[in-house]
């Protein structure tokens, strides 16, 4: 079997002990992960902390050139990464490579942010007391940042922690989802090309139950978590003093109203809540439709849904595949048959074979069942009738969630008053709330996280405001 190493400080490394990976599709063993002992996990913190202070000073153009190899390698090799992703994870190979490309971008955006991360000059001459003085707000990193990456996006989503960092100077250990530490290990054959300083970055697959010591370790003042809130909040409270960004999850709206093109919204619905097989924090999962347009929305978007292929994640023509795992397959198949049993009535899917859940769409379900209050993660919709705008963003504003929302509609008076009005972190006009650009701010409020990523974003983020005043110069 293949047993890939993980990264000790920018070198590659075996331990006692390896994760099997297998494909959520059919059990079939994709490959290994090789697992660090305490020991090496202590020496990666440590290899972290000590390169901080080489890492911050790296010049711009060193970072730079690092970012963009990684970017270029990752675009030759992409065939092979998105096979990879694909059997560890499960999603269609569709789906694979464009989270292939994304991580292209978002090493490339890194690579162009780093170079205009150039600072701020303030004139203090403002005001009396300040005459004869400047000030210079230049940013610099807190230290290591501690990465904690969900399976969901097992490339793109550990590119999001580790090329800001690069690109601010930063040392980065990423701790990979269990499930999916394979793409992950890949990155690490990149990152090591770069010759980045050692220490500069390591890729520690561990299970999930060794994070907390990682977590607290005060050598990583740094932690950045995609995963779910409640996972995401323990951390928070646990490190109070550190500085933590959560991107969390989402029950994420699409509003569908009567001005809309109702073709473009039913495709566009139907592909976006089961892509990855509804296993994004951003899929469409309600769907608030205007009275009028209602009943013909409806009937379009489930034929529409019955028509995604389902299938083989391998094969070309495959849409929605299987789940993470059939343990996940079944809590979405046990909330779409509370749904019914509260009232809700199936228009399409509900079925499950093994980690494979049918693409599901559900109307009339009571507001209070799991399927429209919290995160279903899975190929689920739920279709809500509404009579008006007004109604359409309360519904979108009644969730203990705020990550994104999609609005159909043509009017630009709608579309400020959506942007105006949504409690969300991004508001997508004319396309589904599962629209994300890398370069974007992304990021949630209320119970979807706190802080942003995005390059730029994530640079602010992992780095502090110096001020530096200036006495007796002028310009
Ligand atoms: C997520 O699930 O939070 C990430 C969505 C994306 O990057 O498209």
């Amino acid at each position: 079997m293949d047993v890939r190493p993980f990264w000790l400080a920018g070198q590659a490394a075996t331990g006692e002990d390896e994760i099997i990976v297998t494909s959520p599709y059919d059990d079939r063993v994709v490959g290994a992960a090789a697992v660090p002992t305490p020991e090496q996990v202590e020496r990666a913190v440590a290899a972290a902390d000590a390169v901080r202070r080489t890492a911050a000073a790296l010049p711009v153009h060193t970072r730079a050139e690092a970012l963009a190899h990684v970017s270029r390698r990752l675009a030759e090799r992409a065939a092979e990464v998105a096979e990879l992703i694909s059997a560890e994870n499960g999603k269609p190979l569709m789906w694979a490579r464009a989270e292939v490309a994304r991580a292209v971008s978002t090493f490339r955006f890194a690579a162009e942010e780093t170079r205009r991360l150039g600072g701020e000059m303030m004139r203090l001459d403002t005001e009396p007391a300040g005459e004869g003085r400047l000030a210079l707000v230049t940013r610099h990193p807190y230290g290591p940042v501690l990465g904690i990456t969900p399976f969901n996006f097992p490339l793109n989503l550990v590119a999001h922690k580790v090329a800001p960092a690069i690109a601010v100077g930063a040392p980065v250990i990423i701790k990979p989802a269990p499930a999916t530490p394979l793409s992950a290990l890949l990155l690490g054959e990149l990152l090591a090309e770069t010759g980045l300083p050692e220490g500069m970055f390591s890729i520690l697959p561990l299970p999930n139950e060794r994070a907390a010591a990682l977590v607290e370790d005060p050598r990583l003042p740094v932690v950045s978590f995609t995963g779910s809130a409640p996972v995401g909040f323990m951390i928070a409270e646990r490190v109070p003093r550190k500085h933590v960004t959560l991107e969390l999850g989402g029950n994420a709206a699409a509003v569908v109203l009567a001005d809309a093109d109702l073709e473009w919204a039913a495709t566009r619905i139907a592909l976006y809540a089961n892509y990855q097989a509804g296993q994004s924090c951003i899929a469409v999962q309600r769907v608030l439709v205007q009275d009028e347009v209602y009943d013909e929305f409806a009937d379009r978007l489930v034929a529409k849904v019955k028509a995604l292929v389902t299938g083989d994640p391998a094969d070309e023509r495959t849409q929605v595949g299987p789940m993470v795992s059939e343990q996940a397959a079944r809590r979405v198949e046990q909330w779409v048959r509370e749904a019914v049993e509260a009232g809700g009535r199936l228009l399409a899917g509900g079925g499950r074979t093994g980690a494979l859940v049918e693409p599901t769409v559900l109307a009339d379900v009571p507001d209070d069942a799991r399927v429209c209050r919290e995160e279903v993660f899975g190929p689920v919709l739920v279709l809500r009738r509404v009579a008006s705008v007004d109604e359409a963003f309360a519904v979108v504003n009644d969730s203990a969630y705020g990550l994104q929302a999609g609005v159909f509609t043509t009017s630009l008076a709608t579309a400020f008053r959506a942007a105006k009005e949504l409690e969300v972190g991004g508001v997508i006009i004319g396309d589904v709330p599962s629209y994300r650009a890398d370069q974007m701010p992304y990021g949630g409020v209320k119970d979807s996280g706190m802080g942003r990523e995005g390059l730029r974003s994530a640079m602010e983020d992992y780095t502090y405001p110096r001020t530096t005043v200036l006495t007796g110069l002028t310009l």
